[in-house]
């Protein structure tokens, strides 16, 4: 089995992204990303963090609204909408989960498409549909490059997703499909489910269950793609794929930690840059 590591493949991306940046920051422009927080969610402040850091290396500037969990819906559609205005700001991230007196959907529809670097917006979700977007959402953006790096064929193989999200697992479809990749989408339902991942050549587990997924449902040589952030029994980070029995019947595995997660980053930055590339163009 062959490990797709993400530190190797993130670190290949965020050396390409420092190159565009600073072609752009030669043309003037110093892209910036702006990020905003509601309320103090430990694992979203995390995450955030992160993103800054990433930011910080690539040479990105950053950009933090750390709100309280009291925000309401109007003052958070009022600082989307300055942000939208703002024409030093190239990227807006919302970081989810948001509290549950905000309509989710009013505030992600409400930041503008080109500035969208989550790719959540319905514009960008249909650009993803139709095979011809600029940004993709960033997980299924980071895999799609992972298994480029790893040079995985996709053209004419069976690839089954497990999980239906629009974050994940339906964008994915869509780029496998636009690949060429007959594509099955499963979800915790699915009828016989072993017996439909067991045809997949590429298998993408999305499904936010520890360690969900055992070698029997696994076929011998499959490219396995895993997703999940999930704590095992003992508190330790894990995903959804039982790593151990897994890695003897794959032939590329991603392990958790040190896998998906550190592509979906990496991709940000990327829809950054893009995002004040287009934006760029469009003044000029
Ligand atoms: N929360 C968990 N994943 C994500 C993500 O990809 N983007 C945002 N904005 N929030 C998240």
């Amino acid at each position: 089995m062959k490990l797709i590591d993400g530190k190797i493949i993130s670190e290949h991306i965020k050396q390409q992204v420092i190159a565009q940046v600073k072609d752009v920051k030669e043309k003037g422009v110093e892209p910036c990303l702006a990020v905003i927080i509601v309320g103090d969610d430990f694992a979203s402040r995390t995450y955030v963090n992160n993103k800054k850091k990433t930011c910080d290396y690539v040479g990105i500037k950053s950009l933090e609204f750390a709100l309280p969990a009291e925000t309401t819906q109007e003052e958070l559609l009022a600082l989307v909408e300055k942000l939208n205005g703002d024409e030093s700001v190239h990227g807006i991230l919302c970081q989810l989960p948001i509290p549950k007196h905000i309509d989710e959907k009013v505030i992600l529809n409400a930041i503008s498409p080109e500035k969208d670097v989550d790719a959540f917006h319905p514009v960008n979700a249909g650009h993803i549909m139709i095979g011809d977007s600029l940004l993709k959402p960033c997980t299924p953006a980071g895999i799609m490059e992972m298994l480029k790096y790893e040079g995985v064929e996709i053209e004419g193989k069976n690839c089954v997703v497990i999980g239906r999200s629009n974050i994940v697992g339906k964008p994915m479809a869509m780029l496998l499909i636009n690949a060429g990749g007959t594509v099955t989408v499963c979800n915790s339902k699915t009828k016989n489910l072993a017996e439909v991942t067991r045809n997949a050549d590429i298998l993408v587990v999305a499904i936010g269950k520890a360690k969900f997924v055992t070698a029997d449902m696994v076929k011998e040589g499959a490219v396995v793609i895993d997703v999940g952030m999930d704590r095992d029994e003992n508190g330790n980070r894990c995903g959804d794929v039982d790593f151990d029995s897994v890695k003897e019947k794959a032939s590329h595995l991603t392990p958790v930690p040190g896998g998906v997660g550190l592509m979906t980053v990496a991709m940000l930055m990327q829809n950054t840059v893009t995002a004040a590339k287009m934006q760029k163009i469009k003044e000029d």
